[in-house]
C-alpha cells in the first residue's frame, strides 16, 4: 500500500487487518453454506428459491474478494488456508444435515444476521478514520440486508403456503 494511504488510516492498521480476515473467513464460510444448501435443499417453491440462492452465493464471494484486495492494500495477507475460516469466523457454518428448505433458509438467516452485525459493527469502527474501508462496510452491508430481506420473505411465503394447504377442507 502507498505511504500515504497508511498514513490516512487513524487506526490500528494489524488489528484493522485481523478483523478484515475475519469477515473474509466469514464470507467463504457464507458462501459455501448457500452453495451446498442450495444443492441439498427440497420443498415446497425450492425450485425457484435455488436460483436466488446462488445469486446470494455469489454476492458473498464478490464480498470475500472486496475484502481480500482491501486487506493487501493495508499490506496484509489475506487468511491463506481454508481451515482457518471456522476458526477466525465469528459467525456460525452450520452443516444442512436437514435439507427441508425452511431448516436450509433458517440457516442462511441465521448467517445473514451475523454478517449484518459483522458489518454494522465494521462500519462504525472505520465512520471517519479509514473511509475507504468505511465505504466497503457499508456496501457490503447494505447487501447483506437486502439478502435478510430476501430470506425473510421467502420464509413468510413458505409458511402461507403452507397454512393455505393445512386449510383445504378434506
Ligand atoms: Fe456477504
Ligand atoms: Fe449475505
Amino acid at each position: 500500500m502507498g505511504k500515504k494511504a497508511i498514513e490516512i488510516v487513524d487506526l490500528e492498521v494489524k488489528k484493522l487487518v485481523e478483523t478484515l480476515n475475519q469477515a473474509l473467513s466469514e464470507e467463504w464460510l457464507a458462501y459455501y453454506q448457500y452453495w451446498i444448501g442450495a444443492r441439498v435443499m427440497s420443498g415446497p417453491m425450492h425450485g425457484e428459491i435455488e436460483k436466488e440462492l446462488y445469486k446470494h452465493a455469489d454476492e458473498e464471494l464478490r464480498h470475500a474478494e472486496m475484502l481480500a484486495r482491501r486487506i493487501i492494500e493495508l499490506d496484509g495477507t489475506p487468511v491463506l488456508s481454508p481451515e482457518d475460516w471456522p476458526l477466525l469466523s465469528k459467525c456460525k457454518y452450520e452443516a444442512p444435515v436437514d435439507a427441508y428448505i425452511e431448516s436450509i433458509l433458517k440457516q442462511n438467516l441465521a448467517s445473514e444476521r451475523c454478517a449484518i452485525h459483522r458489518y454494522e459493527t465494521l462500519a462504525r469502527l472505520t465512520d471517519g478514520r479509514d473511509f475507504t474501508t468505511f465505504s466497503l462496510a457499508t456496501q457490503i452491508l447494505a447487501d447483506e440486508v437486502e439478502h435478510e430481506s430476501d430470506l425473510e420473505s421467502w420464509l413468510n411465503d413458505i409458511r402461507v403456503f403452507r397454512e393455505s394447504l393445512m386449510a383445504v377442507p378434506v
